[in-house]
Parts: C-alpha cells; structure tokens; sequence
C-alpha cells in the first residue's frame, strides 16, 4: 500500500492509493499469479516484465456549487439510486487496464455498488450508447462488485482485461445505490463530453435514457495501460490550464490541442507514449484560482503519476490576468512564476524525467479582462525566461506564444486562432500548438 501525502493549501489531504492492501499481491503480479491471468507471452515472460502507464487523467478536484449534477442527481444523496455513464479517451493501445476512482474532495465516503466498462456505440465521445458486445463488469479489491472508498481516498479496480487500441473512446457506467451523502464531492468540470445519468441500475444497459446530461466528469482521474517493459512505454504529463483543458474546442470532438498532439504522434510511429491531460480551467500555478494550485498539486499530477518520463509546464496565464496591474504586484508575479517553473523543473530532473516548458500565450485585446500593458510585460518577462532556459532548467521549450500569437501585434492572438474572447485559441490554434510541438522531446 503506497500512501502519499499531498498538501493542498493549508489541508493536508491523504491520498491513499490502494486496491491491492490487505496482503493482496503488488501490481507487480507473481509469475504463477500472471499464468492463471494470461500475462506470459510467447517466450516465457513473466509479469513483472510488465508496468502500468498512464494513459488518460483529468485533474482532480472539489466540484464547485454550479457544477454539481442536474437535479435530481444532487439531491438527497448525490447519484442516489442513479448510474452514470461517461466516456473517457485514452491514449495506449493495450489489452489490459485499471481505473483509479478518486473520493479526494468528498465530505463523505463513496459508496460504488456496481461498475462496468464497454466500447461507447460506433466509438464515439459523449454518447448514451454502448456495444454491449464489449460490455464488462469492473471488480474491486480482487473480486467485488463494488466498493466504499473512505473519504479522502483513491482506489484502484481491479486490472480490466479489455483491449483497446490507441485513440480510443471508453464507456465506464458507475452506480451508485445509496448514493454520496455530502454534496463535497470530485470531479473535473471541464470535460467537454457529455456525460449521461438515469434513475436505477442501468450501468449494463445499452443506452441510457431518460434521465440527464452534463458536460463534466465525476470521480475518474486516471487510467493507466499494463504495458510490457520491453515496449518502453510511458507517460507524459501536461500540466496546464483551461487552454489545455479544452476551452473552445469542440464538445465530444477530443480535439483539445493535447488531443491533437497525441494524433500526431502516432501517425508519427510514437503508440508507445500516453498523453496525459492535467490542466484546469481557471487553474493557477502560485494562489488562487479555480482547483488546487499547480504548486500544491503537481507532484500528485506528474511526479507521481505512473510511469511518467516527460512533463510539460505550460500554465501561469491565470496569475499573471488576474494579478493587480500594478508594477509591484506584477513584478512578484513574474519572479514567482519563474521560481515555480525552477522547483518543478528541478523536482522533475531528479526523478529523471524531461521536462519542455511552453510561453504564455497572449491575451491582449478589447473586451478581455485580462489585457494590460503591464500584465504583458510579465508574460514578456516570464516568456524570456522560458525561452532562455532550453536545455538549461528546462530540456525543451516550445514557443506557444509566437505560434499563434499575432506577429505584428505581439500581445495578441493571431486572428485565425482566436476563439473569441482574446484569450483562449479556436480548434485552427490548438491545431497549430500540437503541430509546433517538437515530437524530438520524445526521443
Ligand atoms: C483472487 O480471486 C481469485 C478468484 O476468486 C482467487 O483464485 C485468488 O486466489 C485471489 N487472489 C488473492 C490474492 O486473494
Ligand atoms: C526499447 O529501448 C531499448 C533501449 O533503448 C531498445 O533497444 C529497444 O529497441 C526499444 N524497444 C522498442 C519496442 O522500441
Ligand atoms: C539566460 O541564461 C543565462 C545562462 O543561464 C543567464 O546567464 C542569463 O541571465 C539568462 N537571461 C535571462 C534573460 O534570463
């Protein structure tokens, strides 16, 4: 049993990742343990020539007042007698897969009665419908249909084995009978899929109707792929915000710039590096902000992620924007920043893993609340520092900034990469960010 300890402001908060406590074996499963589940290959290897990888996140966090589940979801027991049905895309191909289902924030314990996992209907995001043909049961703790997980906690299914090849859609259908009895509970807002809840047991059926949609996640922050040692699998981590998070990308597209990446990446031949989103809207790295801070979290996002070889730090637009305009303050924000990307960076090397950084995108223009003169100064300031720290602090830098910045108006997006609001870029620019990024990080 691993216990990590993470602190989020001035709560400690326990996260205890278990699932194989109570002398059930390590994920490192023994050699007759891995014959009778089918995990030697031809030429006689044994599991623990194996390791899990992450293949999908979305940040943990306390699911604000507004986003909470559709009446009647959130009443009386939050997803009381309801299943919920979400689709969530992962990255590896791999046969064999294990969730983590987190109680992080929750005020209470998180009672699971019943969990399936199938391929969503023609594949896709966001949809009701499931193949049926593909439908499974998720066990816990080495068997059980379901589980309570203590307050504060995260727990792991048990391994899946269920083949899914690179880019894919899955369906995980969760019920609840008693439902979560405080309305504190964990979740991702911004997911830009559409996640479907009904009255009952439904977590077998091949569509769920008449109940309710939403456009955020709950309970789910990873999945990870077994994948064999000899593959060189890993993860890469990005920790960001809303623009990273997807805003102004298209619902039940995935086709956030990450997304895009990933995309690019395995039509370049690399199936063996999952793309591991952890960005937040509203997120920021030093105080404030909408989630846990990047400071308080990005050990629990990167460094302990499994199997995580590269990380990218691409996130401070939210401090510098929402910084008083004043020379002080923005100076404290730009030396701030700059240290926050040194201790992550630093953290991150020791642990052997690349780091790339990304410039702050611009954010200048009528109607954002954000454009100043003096806050682009910081996005200068703090931008020249990335810049000059490739192969210094950082291992890699891409110039995000200039590759959908305006060129002849530098505190401004390019016109056919903004969404609209001078901040966040349209799908044209989060195309043009996963097209910039330098795929030789990965070699
Ligand atoms: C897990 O469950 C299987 C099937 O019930 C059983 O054979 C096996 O011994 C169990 N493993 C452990 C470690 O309890
Ligand atoms: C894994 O890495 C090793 C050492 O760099 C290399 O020899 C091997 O070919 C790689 N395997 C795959 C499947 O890429
Ligand atoms: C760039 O890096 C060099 C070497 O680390 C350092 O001496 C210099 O001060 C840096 N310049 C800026 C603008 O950060």
């Amino acid at each position: 049993m691993m216990v990590y300890t993470t602190s989020f402001g001035l709560a400690t908060v326990l996260l205890c990742i278990f699932g194989w406590a109570n002398g059930l074996p390590s994920p490192n499963l023994d050699a007759a343990h891995s014959e009778l589940l089918g995990l030697r290959d031809s030429v006689g290897a044994a599991a623990n020539d194996y390791h899990w990888v992450a293949s999908w996140t979305s940040m943990p966090q306390l699911v604000e007042s507004s986003n909470m589940p559709p009446s009647p979801f959130s009443s009386g027991g939050v997803f009381k007698d309801a299943t919920l049905r979400q689709t969530l895309y992962l990255s590896l191909p791999a046969d064999r897969i294990r969730l983590q289902i987190s109680n992080t924030f929750g005020g209470s314990d998180l009672p699971i009665t019943a969990a399936t996992i199938a391929l969503p209907t023609s594949g896709k995001a966001g949809v009701s419908g499931i193949d049926t043909t593909t439908l499974k049961p998720i066990t816990f703790k080495n068997g059980s249909e379901g589980i309570t997980i203590p307050r504060g906690q995260v727990a792991y299914t048990d391994p899946i084995d269920f083949s899914v090849p690179g880019q894919a859609n899955i369906a995980v259908s969760l019920y609840f009978k008693t439902g979560q009895s405080s309305s504190s509970i964990t979740g991702h807002p911004g997911s830009r899929t559409t996640s479907w809840m009904v009255s009952g047991n439904k977590a077998s059926e091949a569509s769920i109707t008449g109940g309710k949609d939403t456009k955020h996640w709950y309970f789910l922050p990873a999945v990870e792929a077994w994948k064999p040692t000899s593959s060189n699998s890993s993860a890469f981590t990005i920790l960001g915000d809303s623009i990273t998070d997807g805003r102004g990308s298209t619902d039940d597209a995935n086709n956030r710039w990450p997304d895009l990446l990933l995309a690019r990446m395995q039509k370049n031949g690399i199936n063996h590096i999952g793309v591991n989103n952890q960005a937040a809207g509203g997120n920021a790295v030093l105080s404030g902000g909408l989630g846990p801070t990047l400071l308080s979290r990005y050990k629990r996002d990167a460094l302990q992620q499994q199997g995580v070889k590269y990380v990218m730090i691409f996130e401070g637009v939210n401090d510098i924007g929402g910084g008083g305009t004043d020379s002080e303050s923005q100076n404290g924000i730009g030396n701030r920043l700059i240290d926050a990307y040194k201790q992550i960076a630093k953290e991150c090397k020791s642990a052997g893993i690349k780091v790339i950084g990304g410039t702050i995108t611009p954010f200048g223009g009528n109607g954002q609340s954000y454009s100043n003169p003096a806050r682009e100064q910081t996005r200068n300031k703090v931008n020249q520092w990335i810049l000059n720290s490739s192969g210094g602090q950082l291992d890699a830098v891409v110039d995000f900034g200039k590759i959908i910045g305006d060129p002849s108006v530098k505190s401004q997006l390019a016109k056919q990469f903004d969404g609209g609001d001078h901040l966040h870029p349209n799908v044209a620019g989060y195309q043009a960010m996963a097209d910039g990024f330098p795929l030789d990080f990965f070699s």
